[in-house]
């Protein structure tokens, strides 16, 4: 069988998890998660601060409630995962369908200017298939309608948009480090931002709303006499999550962005003449660290496709729903690209394991349709 994703972890990552247990002795936040969050911060650079947490959708929940207030209405591309809603709907924020761009199949700023009103305080791009090339448009777009920018960079850890790395820049950038993800530590998430206000609210917030715990918590410590002034959730980090995510971290350059790439532009090679088949252009070579291959399969062919996929035992993805079709987010609302492209997407296997003969074997598929 041939995966769609995989994590890759092995011995380093083991042992990193046994220091935890056999020496260090604490397995919840602690030095550990404050030292991971340094390291990340030194590699995304740009003077961010990073705080982490549990999950990619507790760190976009956090995000959300740090810049609007419940009623708000926040701009969202329909097509993510479902993360990104529940999470903006957790914050007490109403996620406002936008439809996608057909070229790069991430939020259409034309589309979500038209969507605005007197409610809407923020907006949550998301990097569909890593593609951040948008990423300083939206920040013009944000800064012109007064809008909080809360970036969802799940699919692009480690991607540069002008050579700039995700997360450098901005409002506030969201990450994901769950199994699958570019990095991982098992399950978790991140996020960054420069403004002091919003990284003192996710950090207290991600710890019950106990405040400023987390400087107590690395150094081996607790609060016992504490104020609690918002709302707050059981978010944080564990040790044994942050020392995992710090093998990885170090493997990610050398190891897993340049296997990722070379995948990407494997396919992109063995597939780019195939009249069935509609590529997202993205600059794998120089900016982009991709998380899925996603690509469309015109001529009404993709169930082909995927019957042929499942009888060669290869896993496959369609991300994703769009999310106002979901009965708890239904709206109704025209949304013409976001269906189009939802009844011709495919992701294909990319994890770092991913070998030449596999990808072989899957562009045949898909060049005999
Ligand atoms: C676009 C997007 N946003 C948010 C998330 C949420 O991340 P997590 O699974 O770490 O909660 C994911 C995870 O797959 C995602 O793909």
């Amino acid at each position: 069988m041939i995966r769609l994703s995989k994590s890759v972890v092995g011995k380093a990552e083991a042992e990193a998890v046994a220091h935890i247990i056999e020496d260090i002795g604490y397995l919840g936040m602690g030095a550990t998660v404050g030292e991971f969050e340094h390291e990340l911060e030194n590699f995304v650079g740009g003077g961010r601060r990073c705080v982490c947490v549990n999950s990619g959708t507790a760190a976009l929940h956090l995000a959300v409630q740090a810049v609007t207030r419940p009623g708000d209405e926040v701009l969202v591309p329909s097509f993510t995962f479902v993360a990104s809603y529940q999470a903006i709907k957790a914050a007490g924020c109403r996620p406002v369908s936008c439809d996608i761009d057909p070229e790069t199949l991430t939020l259409d700023l034309k589309d979500a200017e038209r969507r605005i009103t007197s409610k809407t305080t923020a907006m949550m791009p998301v990097y569909y298939a890593s593609n951040c090339c948008m990423a300083e448009e939206y920040q013009a777009f944000a800064r012109k309608h007064g809008l909080r920018l809360v970036e969802d960079a799940a699919h692009a850890f480690g991607c540069t948009c002008k050579g700039k790395k995700i997360g450098s820049f901005g409002d506030v950038v969201c990450f994901s480090f769950d199994g699958i993800k570019n990095i991982t530590t098992g399950e978790g998430g991140a996020i960054f931002t420069a403004d002091e206000e919003t990284i003192q609210k996710v950090s207290d917030a991600r710890l019950l709303g106990v405040e400023k715990d987390s400087e107590k918590r690395y150094a081996g410590l607790r609060s016992w006499q504490f104020d609690v002034t918002e709302q707050g959730y059981r978010y944080h980090m564990s040790n044994i999550f942050a020392a995992i995510g710090k093998v990885q971290l170090a493997r990610f350059e050398k190891e897993f962005a340049p296997k990722r790439r070379a995948i990407a532009l494997r396919y992109t090679e063995l597939l780019k003449n195939n009249p069935n088949v509609k590529l997202t252009p993205i600059d794998y070579a120089k900016e982009v660290v991709p998380h899925i291959f996603a690509l469309q399969i015109l001529n009404g062919k993709r169930q082909e496709l995927e019957q042929r996929l499942k009888e060669n035992d290869i896993q496959y993805g369609i991300q994703y729903a769009p999310n106002h079709h979901l009965t708890y987010f239904k709206e109704e609302v025209s949304l013409p690209v976001t269906d189009e492209v939802y009844s011709r997407i495919i992701s294909l296997p990319m994890h770092p394991e991913l070998t030449e003969e596999n990808i072989e074997r899957i562009c045949q598929l898909i060049n005999t349709l």
